[in-house]
């Protein structure tokens, strides 16, 4: 009732324009209300979808994430990252990573080939409940899943919609980092992208539960971490990759060292240093953006399915006790 009448209030005060933009999140109260109203609800599918990323992401017997999460959050990066300003505004968040076969194209996608084939599968059981469900979106969803499942690890807003494209992203190439690069080239690449330096900075802590598999030419043996808790979304990385001697088992790359010493980069860098609730933010707001990378429209023109995510927990007892997590 209440609803309904502010509705009319608004529609009465209002002009054309100010409904222009449902979807967006707006800072006015009253649109606010009316986005409740207006807003598609998250398509059943996606709980059931989710369902069944947390079970394939986290490993029970220790209470962390696992091989499949860290993969699933780094194909994410290289689906949207491919988007970029300088080399003409294509790619992006388009499921080409997989549907275009970029992963198995663009060396910078080597590893990704088994998350890939596990991603297609489930969309294609998908699928078949609800057409709605594209592989875009199935990359998004699973690392927000994968993410939350890594103790600590924020609730990253999270939308569905996206249209799949079968092309990939077009030439010069370059369009994904190295792990040899310097300092200044990443920043300018990740500036290209829409990202400054504290979004980079934050983005990059997601190595805070990497592992290298395909690095050994740099001299990174096959599965060394980035940090020493790599199953836990921590802020460890921040600290041991400034380590002239890091712990052993971990093997920082020379990309996120050289962004760790960089000007302004290293700036931000340092200051997620034991500061755990400002870099959860940081990178949750940072990896939303990169989830609507070359999305027309971006949020407005997607459902917010942000609800059917579980919640960030803290420790593996909550991670067990949370209905999500609870199985037979
Ligand atoms: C300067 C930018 C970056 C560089 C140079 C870089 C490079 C790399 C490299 C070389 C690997 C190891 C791949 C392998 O050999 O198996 C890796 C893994 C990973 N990266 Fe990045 N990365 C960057 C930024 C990011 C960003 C922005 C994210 C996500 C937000 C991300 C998420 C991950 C994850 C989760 C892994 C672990 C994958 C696995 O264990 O299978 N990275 N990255
Ligand atoms: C599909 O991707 C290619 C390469 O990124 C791009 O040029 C093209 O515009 C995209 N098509 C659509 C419909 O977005």
């Amino acid at each position: 009732m209440r609803y309904i009448s502010i509705l009319a209030v608004a529609a009465g005060i209002s002009s054309a324009s100010a409904f222009a933009d449902f979807g967006a999140r707006s800072a006015e109260p009253i649109n606010d209300v009316l986005l409740e109203r207006k807003s598609a609800a998250c398509p059943a599918v996606w709980t059931q979808v989710v369902a069944e990323l947390k079970t394939m992401f986290f490993d029970a017997s220790i209470g962390q994430c696992n091989d499949d999460a860290r993969a699933a959050i780094r194909a994410a990066f290289h689906d949207c990252g491919t988007w970029d300003k300088s080399q003409g505004a294509t790619g992006g968040c388009d499921g080409s990573l997989i549907v275009a076969n970029e992963a198995g194209i663009r060396p910078e996608n080597n590893g990704l080939q088994d998350i890939s084939a596990k991603l297609l599968k489930l969309q294609q059981k998908y699928v078949a409940i609800d057409a709605g469900v594209t592989v875009a979106d199935m990359i998004q969803v699973a690392s927000s899943v994968a993410i939350v499942v890594c103790p600590s690890g924020p609730r990253v807003t999270t939308y569905v919609g996206r249209k799949d494209n079968s092309s990939a992203a077009g030439n010069p190439d370059g369009r994904l980092p190295s792990a040899v690069a310097s300092g200044d080239s990443l920043y300018a690449l990740f500036q290209a992208k829409g990202f400054n330096a504290v979004d980079l900075a934050a983005l990059l802590g997601a190595h805070s539960t990497s592992r290298a598999f395909g690095q050994t030419s740099i001299g990174i043996p096959s599965g060394c971490a980035q940090d020493s808790s790599d199953g836990v979304w921590d802020v460890k990385y921040y600290t041991e990759t400034t380590l002239t001697n890091p712990p052993a088992g971990v093997c920082p790359f020379p990309s996120d060292v050289n962004l760790a010493n960089h000007a302004i980069v290293g700036k931000e860098f340092k200051g997620f240093v034991n500061n755990q609730g400002k870099w959860a933010g940081k990178f949750a707001d940072a990896m939303m953006r990169m989830s609507l990378l070359g999305v027309p429209g971006g949020s407005a023109n997607l459902i917010d399915c942000t609800g059917v995510i579980p919640k960030s927990t803290s420790n593996k007892r909550d991670m067990k006790m949370a209905p999500i997590f609870s199985k037979p």
